[in-house]
């Protein structure tokens, strides 16, 4: 199966995930739960979304692998040479407070390499895909990122993690980014601020602490949009940052973290 095979399968299950997700909602907020710390929700519509998800993928890949964020690598089992990386909800506090920025992610990786993605706004319906190769889309128009080249005139994206060190840390280093920027957006869900990178909504967007259900499918569509997704000093995107940026404004972007430590401290 190519990549367009494996996004046309990922497009059907996040539709109907996101149905679920939005007809959940008013139930899902009765019961709420918390991770790793007390700010770090989860409800049932997370775990019932992520179910729905991997009976779906199963039913139609029955070979494949799922890492998903609520039932971690559980799931499916074989060798079908597909790993899906899922995140039923990505924005789980702003679907708990009705803020209508939160999506369904799903990614395809073969052979280590993310080939397809696709994130779907559940409150809005609006979903991004992209398969390798195939360039990033909004449902139905091409994606090619912000023309911007200042950091000085730059809408930047970022996000915060649940753990209070590393909250200590990331707000240290967005006191500093924010005086040589347009603006900072801090908007919820880390797979629809790479797609906003994508379509030009942001200009750049970084993020330390994003788990690879974050990321694998919005940082597909970030690249595919012509975006450079890295790490910092030309590291590989991962847990320690995500930097998705047009190429005139990453070089800027990553020396400017580079010196503030971003991907340091806890
Ligand atoms: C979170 C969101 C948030 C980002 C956090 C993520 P979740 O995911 O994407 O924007 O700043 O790092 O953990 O918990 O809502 O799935």
């Amino acid at each position: 199966m190519n990549e367009l095979e494996l996004l046309d399968i990922a497009v059907q299950v996040a539709a109907d995930a996101a149905d679920t997700a939005r007809r959940m909602r008013n139930e899902a907020i009765n019961d709420v739960g918390t991770k790793s710390t007390a700010t770090d929700v989860v409800t049932a519509a997370d775990r019932a979304v992520e179910q729905q998800v991997i009976a779906a993928l199963a039913a139609r890949r029955p070979g494949d692998t799922v890492l998903g964020e609520e039932f971690g690598g559980a799931g499916i089992a074989g060798d079908g040479g597909v790993r899906w990386i899922v995140d039923p909800i990505d924005g789980t506090v702003n679907y708990l407070y009705g803020l209508g920025q939160y999506a369904v992610s799903i990614a395809a990786e073969v052979d280590g390499e993310v080939v397809a993605g696709v994130v779907r706004n559940a409150a809005t319906g609006q979903t991004w895909t992209a398969a390798r190769g195939h360039g990033a889309w909004r449902d139905g128009r091409r994606l090619t990122g912000s023309p911007a080249t200042e950091l000085a005139l730059s809408l930047v994206g970022t996000g915060f993690g649940y753990a209070r060190e590393r909250r200590v840390h990331q707000a240290a280093v967005v006191a500093q980014v924010l005086p040589l920027v347009r603006d900072i957006r801090r908007m919820g869900a880390a797979a629809l601020d790479l797609c906003a990178a994508a379509e030009g909504m942001l200009d750049a967007y970084y993020e330390k602490g994003l788990a690879e259900w974050d990321m694998a499918a919005g940082g597909l569509i970030a690249r595919e949009a012509g975006l450079l997704v890295t790490g910092l000093s030309g590291r590989p995107a991962g847990g320690d940052m995500v930097l998705a940026a047009p190429p005139a404004l990453h070089g800027p972007l990553d020396a400017l973290l580079t010196e503030l430590v971003a991907d340091g401290g806890p």
